[in-house]
């Protein structure tokens, strides 16, 4: 029983009776009494601090820690945080200067007698949510006013199988109760074969992890500890979040009607996101964890890769097949085969000789194309080799008692610089610029920054032995390595489920017991691992030309969408993979990083020809689109086999059409953090049969792409929400769906089915074989009203700048914003816009060529263009669709193809 008293947006409650201990053999082990709350006070800087003792210690999983500080702030009105520390000793907490935010008032050295203050009203009135409490035990909920949800409740009864509040130096956890009808999406990284909806039952293991995402339930390569929950409560739909800020390894256990976060360190930092739609929860949560980063144009383009190109002439043969095929290309890239015996920062003097290099990229970024390549954190300890000199001299790596810590990766001995080392992001930038200068790349590809270690513990050079290095992946150890299980942090009392065997926590990365820059131990800062190499990287290169960076990086926190793209790791040339690509891509979405794709036809082993065709043909829809392949793997460039030829001319060709739409997407993901893909409830959060849907997305809020994902199809049978959809490759056939249904679309090898919603304006260029040459074709507005259509409207937008530019905003001469806007009356048709620093646009001669207007009932009698007010003379060619249009009409059941 809780009683309410309510101070403004703070609501304290008096509490009920404590809960007892376990009573049923199911419930897993009490493991403390819980604390109880001794004092609460306003503070200056907004919100309150309680403070709150331990009720009764134990020794499970070592001794609680007995006085904790808890600080609740409402940060905005649609935020709030519930931040619980040791009251008396400074903790390890995700650094402040890593991931800017509001600072927690300074723990106070004397707290002087616990007293009971009564709140004043909060200065928040205008709050979402509402944060209550009980006394004794002490436990918290979170709800929204609006709506009366609880979105979060730490109280615990006899039945439930949680503890209200642990909270030992190795060991925190706290659940929550979550309703039946709560849908939950996030938490990860993670290949979930369940789909998109987080999976009850099965434990979500977050560590940064090198291990290849084949491996199912299992912590991959990021860790991003926020959920987004989705309930629809009598027909209204509510969405929220809940980030637990922790860079500390830990699980969570989702059981349906509730969920434990088990963690091994650090703070709780829990922040609760309002909503109520899902993208007012991911504006909510970027507005917090950063931004996604600005991509240049290019970066749209499509990006063939491999491991394996063992020289130029290779490089350049497959630039020109590209070409020879007629199918797009925009970025070539390398994996380490340019390096001199895998050292970062290196030429190979035979294979990639640098007077050959240059003149292959003038040739390809006179035609517009770009180059980027591949480094690794593991520095080569060689004494030839500057890079590692300098590194060296300026003391930048991790060190294991007070040397650096050795480990090996593809060089064979290598040093990993502590990014957290302002030193060592000076050396870093400066090894970029030192790079640039050799090699003029256009954008960095960071991998295996978990950060992956061949060797678990400590290694040694051997005496008289050399590791092998050269061309070739030699993932051999030939180290001598020891485990270390010396001390709490080598073997912590909770064993989280790391790499899906609750193997050692340090297996295969940085030793735990590894010290970073200011005492800081790799056990804490384990995952952040990847995420400041990140931010370091992105330093250098913005410090080039002034460049806007292209990053693109293996491992991810909260807050690396701000700095980078992402894909999803070693997947498998499996239909299953091609399957699972589709739920990481769009969780990444809600993780704050847009820009994100999967290997197209699978890292390895080698796809079936099949496979390939239906996987450009989903990939070419991924945000981020490249083809990449393994070492061993047979090639798979898109001109290999003729069928995969003709869909990637087919499904690219309608990318690099779309490019001005995907821009656009982007700068709106820059701005209001939106995904560019994104599961279908975001548009339609009120039709519940979308929730769990995996196998469909939307680009934007409009286009919705149903790609084959099954061997042997030629139909697919697709989900359409309620309402009017045309089809953007044959845009005389629309789906018309009254109440939402499945229907079986026509999907022989060489077909994707993409739709656009009604009352939508995509801008579309003409497409071309670089996204320089299809940015300069003129525009082609497709317009769609709702089908058969005497009156409606329909609006769009497009962003267009000079993406050279580090920044992507409006203003300064350099871009050009425009809201298109249409509308149907009794057959006139009008278009019109309105325009915001229209010179960028003007001044690079960009004219709307064509308007193709989907959905009117009837001919058109009469149609006008306006551009800012003005009328246009000489009026586009103005296509409609409307005689030709054949519709799927509705049926009770699932509508067939006409
Ligand atoms: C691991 C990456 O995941 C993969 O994409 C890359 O090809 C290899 N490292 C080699 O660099």
């Amino acid at each position: 029983m809780r009683q309410s008293v309510s101070f403004g947006g703070v609501v304290a409650a008096a509490s009920a009776k404590p809960s007892s201990s376990n009573s049923s053999s199911s419930v897993p082990t009490k493991i403390g009494k819980g604390y109880r709350l001794v004092s609460i006070e306003e503070v200056p800087e907004g919100g309150f601090v309680a403070y709150l003792q331990v009720k009764r210690k134990n020794k499970i999983y070592g001794p609680d820690i007995p006085n904790l500080r808890l600080f609740v702030k409402h940060e905005t009105v649609e935020r709030l945080r519930v931040h619980i520390t040791d009251a008396d000793n400074p903790r390890w907490e995700v650094p402040y200067d890593l991931l800017p935010r509001e600072k927690p008032p300074p723990l106070k050295q004397a707290r002087g007698k616990s007293r009971k203050i009564r709140l004043s009203e909060s200065k928040f009135s205008g709050n979402e949510l509402i944060f209550s409490y009980t006394a004794d035990p002490f436990t918290f909920a979170v709800k929204k006013k609006s709506n009366g949800q609880t979105l979060f409740d730490t109280s615990t009864s006899d039945s439930d199988p949680f503890n209200s509040l642990v909270f030992k130096d190795q060991y925190l956890e706290i659940s929550t109760k979550l309703p039946s009808d709560a849908s939950l999406y996030g938490l990860g990284e993670n290949t979930q074969p369940h789909g998109i909806k987080i999976y009850p039952n099965e434990p979500y293991t977050l560590y940064t992890t090198d291990i290849s995402a084949i491996n199912l339930n299992t912590d991959l390569y990021g860790s991003h500890l926020v959920y987004m929950d989705l309930r629809n409560v009598g027909g209204e739909p509510s969405a929220h979040a809940v980030l637990l800020l922790n860079s500390n390894g830990m699980d969570i256990f989702y059981r349906g009607n509730s969920l434990t976060y088990k963690v091994i360190g650090g703070v709780f930092d829990l922040y609760f996101f309002a909503g109520p739609s899902p993208l007012d929860v991911v504006n909510q949560y970027t507005s917090l964890i950063g931004r996604p980063a600005p991509m240049p144009y290019w970066a749209f383009g499509f990006h063939q890769c491999r491991w394996g190109y063992h020289n130029l002439s290779v490089v350049e043969d497959v630039v020109e097949n590209y070409k020879k095929a007629q199918i797009p290309l925009d970025v070539i890239w390398n994996d380490d085969d340019h390096m001199d015996g895998h050292k970062d920062f290196t030429l190979n003097p035979v294979s990639y000789p640098r007077p050959q290099l240059l003149a292959f990229l003038e040739k390809i970024h006179s035609r517009g194309m770009k180059y980027v390549v591949l480094i690794d954190p593991g520095i080569a300890v060689n004494t030839t080799y500057g890079v590692y000199q300098r590194g060296l001299t300026s003391d930048v790596f991790i060190k294991y008692e007070d040397k650096p810590y050795l480990a090996q990766v593809w060089p064979g001995a290598v040093n990993f610089p502590d990014y957290l080392n302002p030193k060592t992001v000076d050396w870093w930038v400066d090894e970029i610029r030192r790079f640039h200068e050799l090699v003029p790349v256009d954008g960095l590809w960071i991998d295996m920054n978990e950060a992956s270690n061949f060797c678990t513990g400590l290694c040694t050079i051997p005496q008289g032995k050399k590791c092998p290095s050269g061309t070739g992946p030699g993932w051999v150890c030939c180290l001598d390595c020891k485990n270390i299980t010396k001390t709490r942090w080598d073997e912590p009392p909770y064993k989280i489920n790391a790499s899906g065997i609750r193997a050692p926590i340090g297996y295969k990365t940085i030793a735990t017991s590894a010290v970073h820059y200011n005492g800081v131990l790799e056990y804490d800062a384990h995952s952040l691992y990847g995420f400041s190499e990140t931010i370091a990287t992105h330093k250098g290169l913005q410090a080039l030309e002034g460049k806007r960076p292209f990053i693109l990086s293996r491992s991810t926190f909260v807050g690396s969408g701000h700095y980078a793209a992402h894909w999803t790791g070693d997947n498998q040339g499996t239909w299953n993979d091609l399957r699972y690509s589709i739920s990481t891509m769009l969780n990444f979405g809600i993780f704050g990083v847009p820009m994100v794709g999967a290997d197209i036809c699978g890292f390895y082993p080698q796809p079936t020809e099949e496979l390939c065709n239906r996987w450009i043909e989903l990939g070419a829809f991924y945000p981020f689109s490249r083809d990449h392949a393994n070492y061993y793997s047979p090639r798979q460039e898109l001109y290999v086999w003729d069928t995969v030829a003709e869909s990637a001319r087919n499904a690219l060709g309608m990318r690099y059409k779309l490019l001005p739409y995907l821009y656009t997407l982007s700068y709106e993901a820059h701005t209001t953090g939106a995904p560019m893909a994104r599961p279908l409830f975001f548009s339609f959060p009120n039709y519940t049969e979308c929730y769990g849907l995996s196998t469909q997305f939307l680009l934007g809020s409009g286009l919705m792409v149903s790609p084959v994902l099954e061997q042997g199809a030629t139909s697919v049978k697709a989900l359409f929400p309620p309402g009017s959809w045309y089809s953007v490759f044959d845009m005389t056939q629309g789906v018309v769906s009254k109440a939402g249904k499945y229907v079986t679309l026509d999907a022989p090898l060489h077909v994707v089915n993409v739709h656009l919603y009604q009352n939508n304006i995509v801008p579309m260029q003409q497409g071309g074989m670089t996204s320089k040459e299809a940015r300069m074709t003129p525009y082609h507005l497709v317009v769609t009203f709702p089908a058969a259509a005497t009156q409606g409207q329909a609006t769009g937008n497009l962003f267009v700048d000079d993406d050279e530019l580090p920044e992507m905003k409006l203003g300064g001469g350099s871009s050009t914003y425009i809201d298109f806007y249409a509308s149907v009356n009794q057959g006139a048709v009008k278009v019109w816009s309105e325009v915001q620093e229209g010179k960028f646009a003007l001044d690079n001669g960009w004219t709307v060529g064509k308007v193709s207007v989907m959905g009117l009932g009837g001919p058109i009698s009469a149609i006008t263009m306006q551009v800012d007010g003005q009328e246009v003379t000489g009026a586009p060619d103005i296509k409609t669709r409307v005689s030709e249009h054949k519709y799927i009409e509705e049926s009770d059941t699932d509508g067939e193809m006409k």
